[in-house]
């Protein structure tokens, strides 16, 4: 057993505190020996926290797909596409390349029950474990994730068309802190918690407690194949379900590895593989999984045309759902800032905006700045923006920007600028599709500069998910909260500036489910809840409320002095003897219950006179 560097440092810091003691000469309740005592107490102290520490996991190994190797070459599709006539299988491909990865074939209606059916009996041995088990589970897909961060980031990369570094913050960084937090914080969210009583039932103990719903299902979306696969495997798990995931068809590719490390990190700790199960399908079969009677949860992430869907067939199931479906994020900037945080602030909103090829249900889709901070944005952010390079991955080492997931967006796209333009928007940099001429195959789209974007414009008010940066000039705080607010979507919001008091007003004034302050996207980086309001869904995952969510929520309400427990009052038992004296009892012990001093008083004496 290794022991954990925590640990280590407790128990230094306990061999300082014996020291301590010496020196205040308190040994003598230690005991009368020398500093050899001490000594041995010290390192004893190390040995007993090093044995208590919990560091279990397991080492596990799986191979890399072929087409994830350094130096891979693939068939170039001529016209790349999931659906390719005549053929029932999913068409995987790589879309920076059009590089053919292979058939993936979709499951069917028998095979999604036969999965179901599979999860559901492992998941009974699984609900019974404890969550020290549980967390090596988790410790050993850790473990896995940390010595192959470049591994998951290839496959993820060679699948989506995402640069390394962004599958390194978006799928592997985040990855790691889920586990993380769930392995350091999620006993204590699924403890039974308990529940103040009331006077008339004084007597009781109240407890919730938090138990495993069974199969849960998690449909998710494209953009990070990795963390949005493993994400509610994580959470489902740890809180004693099973869980089936239907990853995209766009990304069917890389499911089958990273459901691997997740089975592999099952079977070497001792449980079930079948606990976890990745079914890729068509849209017309997913129909069959959602309206599953199995089914207890689900998370959905994707567009809200999918999510009517989704809902209409859960609603023949009473299947819970979580709705994560997209935003219009909002980036404000306060006139305040000074030098170097505008320079900070700047790069951030860069981030921001182009991480994953603005494929991003969190990218900054829209800026709104102040107009003191708004042309120096545009100075600052116009060369930057034209000398970002644009290519495919995993075959050019120096580029900024990969390729997008499909060509499906890019007439709306550009339709979208040109019609801003038309209003009165100014195109500075890109605006259109873009061919690599390595690649001619993949997919891109040119980072884009739009500044004087207005609420009117629908660009203002659509979804991009592109690498397409749009300011919009605010006049003051208040009428860039209005602006921020001016979308059907609510999910994630940020504000820069200095002044406490316009931060606060942007912190509260804002319609989002989530807001981070001089900074991007860090409610997630810390494991908040995630989730957003009105056209973003609802629904949480992650943080406290996401783990909690996928449980049965049991409310426990019981005795706890011995030999007190109700009895129902002679005037109430059944034939009721006097309907009159029956009334003006129970009038009694609701003012009793809730009423002032003179309305208790009240209270009981009619209690007490209607008792017989
Ligand atoms: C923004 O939306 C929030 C939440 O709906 C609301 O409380 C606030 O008044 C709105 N502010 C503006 C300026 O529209
Ligand atoms: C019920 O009790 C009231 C007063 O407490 C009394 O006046 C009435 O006669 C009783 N009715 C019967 C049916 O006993």
């Amino acid at each position: 057993m290794v022991m954990g560097m925590d640990h280590v440092t407790e128990a230094i810091a306990d061999g300082l505190w014996y020291l301590c003691l010496k020196v205040l000469d308190l040994s003598h309740f230690i005991s009368n020996g020398p500093w050899l005592t001490y000594a041995i107490i010290a390192v004893a102290s190390i040995l007993v926290k090093g044995l208590r520490s919990e560091n279990d996991k397991e080492t596990i190994h799986i191979d890399l797909p072929d087409a994830a190797q350094p130096g891979w070459k693939g068939a170039e599709l001529e016209e790349p596409d999931i659906k390719e006539p005549g053929l029932s299988g999913i068409q995987c491909y790589d879309p920076a390349t059009g590089q053919r990865l292979g058939i993936v074939q979709p499951v069917s209606v028998n095979g999604i029950d036969r999965a179901i059916s599979a999860a559901k009996e492992a998941q009974v041995e699984w609900a019974k474990t404890t969550f020290r088990q549980r967390r090596k589970v988790l410790r050993t897909i850790l473990n896995f994730v940390l010595i192959n961060q470049e591994s998951i980031a290839r496959v993820s990369s060679r699948d989506s068309g995402k640069p390394m570094l962004d599958a390194a913050f978006g799928e592997v960084m985040v990855t790691a802190e889920k586990l993380q937090w769930t392995i350091k914080h999620g006993e204590k969210v699924l403890q039974p918690s308990s529940r103040p009583t009331n006077f008339l039932l004084l007597y009781k103990q109240n407890t919730v407690h938090y138990e495993p719903l069974g199969v849960v299902a998690a449909l998710v979306s494209w953009n990070y194949p990795f963390h949005n696969f493993i994400g509610p495997v994580i959470s489902a798990i740890f809180a004693g379900n099973a869980i089936v995931v239907k990853p995209s068809e766009r990304t069917a590719w890389s499911a089958p590895y990273f459901l691997e490390i997740v089975r592999v990190a099952l079977r070497s700790c001792g449980h079930s593989a079948d606990l976890v199960h990745t079914l890729p399908m068509w849209p017309e079969t997913a129909d069959h999984l959602t309206s599953h009677s199995d089914i207890q949860h689900i998370t959905f992430i994707g567009s809200q045309t999918v999510c009517k869907h989704v809902l209409k067939s859960s609603a023949r199931a009473i299947i819970p759902v979580c709705a994560e479906l997209g935003g219009k994020d909002p980036a404000i900037v306060l006139d305040d800032l000074s030098n170097s945080r505008f320079k900070a602030t700047a790069h951030i909103l860069l981030r921001g905006t182009f991480q994953n090829t603005g494929q991003n249900c969190i990218g900054i889709e829209r800026i709104i700045a102040l107009p003191t901070v708004y042309d120096h944005l545009i100075e600052f952010l116009k060369p930057k923006i034209e000398s970002l390079r644009v290519g495919a991955p995993l075959n050019s080492p120096d580029i900024d920007v990969g390729a997008m997931i499909s060509t499906m967006n890019f007439a709306r796209l550009e339709h979208l600028i040109s019609d801003a333009v038309k209003n009165g928007a100014r195109l500075l940099v890109g605006g259109k599709r873009w061919t690599n001429p390595d690649f001619p195959q993949g997919h891109y789209f040119q980072p884009t500069l739009l500044v004087d974007v207005i609420p009117s414009m629908a660009i203002a008010q659509e979804e991009l998910f592109a690498p397409i940066c749009v300011l919009m000039r605010a006049s003051s705080v208040d009428d860039a909260i209005a602006i921020a607010n001016s979308t059907s979507y609510s999910l994630g919001a940020s504000v820069f500036g200095r002044s406490t008091k316009d931060i606060n007003k942007v912190v509260h004034g804002v319609r989002a489910g989530m807001v981070s302050v001089n900074d991007f996207g860090s409610f997630y980086a810390v494991q908040l809840p995630f989730g957003g309001v009105a056209g973003s869904g609802y629904g949480r995952f992650a943080g406290e409320e996401g783990l909690r969510s996928l449980c049965n929520i049991k409310a426990v309400c019981q005795d706890q002095f011995w030999g007190i427990s109700t009895s129902i009052p002679p005037p109430h038992l059944y034939p009721i003897a006097n309907t009159s004296k029956a009334w003006t009892a129970a009038t009694g012990i609701v003012a009793l219950g809730y009423g002032n001093m003179l309305q208790k008083s009240t209270g009981l004496w009619n209690i007490l006179r209607n008792l017989i």
